[in-house]
């Protein structure tokens, strides 16, 4: 599902990613653990096509059977609305819009019908135990409500691969437990796959595989 190989990364003269190489199959739930700045994020970013990494001739990145490396920068953009989900420590929801409005969003960016979006995500929202705050805004939501609408919006177009940086750093246990455990029937129903980037040792070691980070480097 996803196959990188050499991917190396600088900011100015500070080599951030030292030629990570990985491979993760269909299904797999992947965590990847690590100090603080050994390089997680900036990972996750690249290998979800929010950044890009430096353009090396042996480096190479196969996402879902597509040369991401080859690809200009609006395919990417439909590639990523399309394939990729995302889920972040703070759930970057729009304030403005209900928790049903920010679900369907991915989904209009794709221009699905609005009807069946609709549908689709009320079902979704149902299914994360939200059907009773389908209108409500983001600040009338607690926060493990605000960050189920999130995973809910992450799900709404059925990527492929889910990615998540801190996803539960910011819930109390319980509701970090809840979110992990949905992490794992959603694969087990939808055959999703997910790299999660945590410092939530739980939930690291739930995980299939459990990658540590080292100064820019996978070290297992
Ligand atoms: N935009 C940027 N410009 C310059 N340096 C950056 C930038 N983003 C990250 N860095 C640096 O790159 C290194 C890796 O950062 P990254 O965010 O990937 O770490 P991390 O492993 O996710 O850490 P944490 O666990 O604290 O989130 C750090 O030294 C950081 O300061
Ligand atoms: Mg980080």
């Amino acid at each position: 599902m996803i196959q990188a190989k050499n991917l190396n990364k600088y900011y100015d003269k500070l080599q951030v990613l030292k030629g990570v190489d990985l491979h993760i199959k269909k299904g797999e739930i992947v965590s990847i653990v690590g100090a603080s700045g050994a390089g997680k994020t900036t990972l996750l970013q690249i290998l979800g096509t929010l950044d890009q990494s430096q353009k090396q001739n042996d480096s190479s990145l196969l996402i879902n059977g597509e040369d991401i490396l080859k690809m200009n920068d609006k395919n990417i953009s439909k590639f990523r609305n399309l394939n990729l989900g995302f889920i972040f420590q703070f759930h970057q929801l729009l304030p403005e819009f209900t928790a049903l409005e920010n679900v369907c969003i991915p989904a209009f960016i794709a221009n699905k019908n609005k009807k069946e979006t609709e549908i689709e995500a009320e079902k979704l929202l149902e299914y994360l135990g939200l059907s009773h705050r389908l209108h409500h805004k983001p600040n009338e939501l607690s926060g493990g409500e605000q960050q189920r609408v999130a995973v809910a919006r992450a799900l709404i177009n059925k990527p492929a691969i889910i990615f998540a940086d801190e996803p539960s750093g910011n819930l109390d246990t319980a509701s970090a437990e809840n979110l992990h455990q949905l992490f794992f029937k959603l694969r087990d129903e939808f055959g999703q796959t997910f790299v999660i980037v945590t410092h939530n040792e739980d939930l690291a070691n739930m995980a299939d595989r459990k990658l540590v980070m080292v100064d820019g480097l996978i070290s297992n």
